[in-house]
């Protein structure tokens, strides 16, 4: 977790914020179960020990600039539903994770399941993929959805949550947008049902808004959240 994410309230207004311990040390494991850790995730991988998460369900930077993308910026078109967001400037999303990030993410987890696979060229994330369908409009000029590895399986798996603009899967109880690339609870909580089993230990390197926290601490999972 980055200063730039820094969370003070919870994405969804009817959800209670959650009860975490924050600020932990590297290696360090809350066991109320959602421990959030500021600072440089790759430094803070290295105090953790061999295979100690069930899962590694992460979101790295793609290296495309996303952060200064003017569809999240002033420039953007009046119609762009995310133009009323003043999402700061950051630099974050200016390079990939490196070898050695991934050698330490490979150390520490048992599985993994990895968004952005696209933008990553490390052999190691060659295999199953899970597809997230946003249902964005067939003509609309946006990515329909985004991809992701998975270290169980080689086929491609397919989730929908709606996710685009202002239009949610549930718009009677929208969540806040916060950050220019969040993904909404709902994906994370289909995501910890699928794959990940009740009080399993789940690793996220690059927390971004927490919206994984959220699901984490209602689905019952242990978070550590970087
Ligand atoms: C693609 S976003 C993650 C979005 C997140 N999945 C969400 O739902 O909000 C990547 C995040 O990683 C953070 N980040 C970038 N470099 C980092 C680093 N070295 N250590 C920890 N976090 C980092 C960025 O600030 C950004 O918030």
């Amino acid at each position: 977790m980055t200063d730039d994410n820094k969370q003070t309230k919870p994405l969804n207004s009817t959800e209670p914020a959650i009860a975490y311990t924050h600020c932990c040390v590297s290696g360090a494991v809350s066991k109320d179960g959602i421990s959030l850790i500021q600072g440089d995730s790759l430094q803070a991988l290295k105090g953790y020990g061999d295979k100690q998460f069930d899962w590694a369900i992460i979101d790295p930077p793609y290296g495309i600039d996303v952060a200064n993308d003017d569809r999240f910026g002033k420039k953007s078109s009046k119609k762009a539903a995310t133009k009323t967001k003043d999402y700061a400037k950051k630099d974050w999303d200016l390079g990939v994770p490196t070898t050695e990030f991934w050698d330490e993410l490979f150390r520490v987890s048992k599985n993994q399941i990895v968004w952005g696979v696209n933008y990553f060229a490390d052999p190691r994330l060659c295999g199953g993929r899970i597809f997230w369908d946003k249902e964005v409009p067939e003509d609309y000029t946006k990515s329909k959805g985004e991809l992701a590895y998975r270290s169980t399986g080689v086929g491609v798996d397919y989730i929908k949550v709606t996710w685009h603009g202002m239009i949610q899967h549930d718009m009677k109880n929208k969540e806040v947008r916060i950050h220019p690339t969040q993904k909404p609870v709902h994906l994370y909580k289909k995501l910890l049902k699928k794959y990940t089993s009740e009080g399993d230990l789940i690793l996220d390197t690059h927390l971004g808004s927490g919206s994984i926290a959220i699901a984490c601490h209602q689905m019952k999972r242990k978070l550590v959240g970087l």
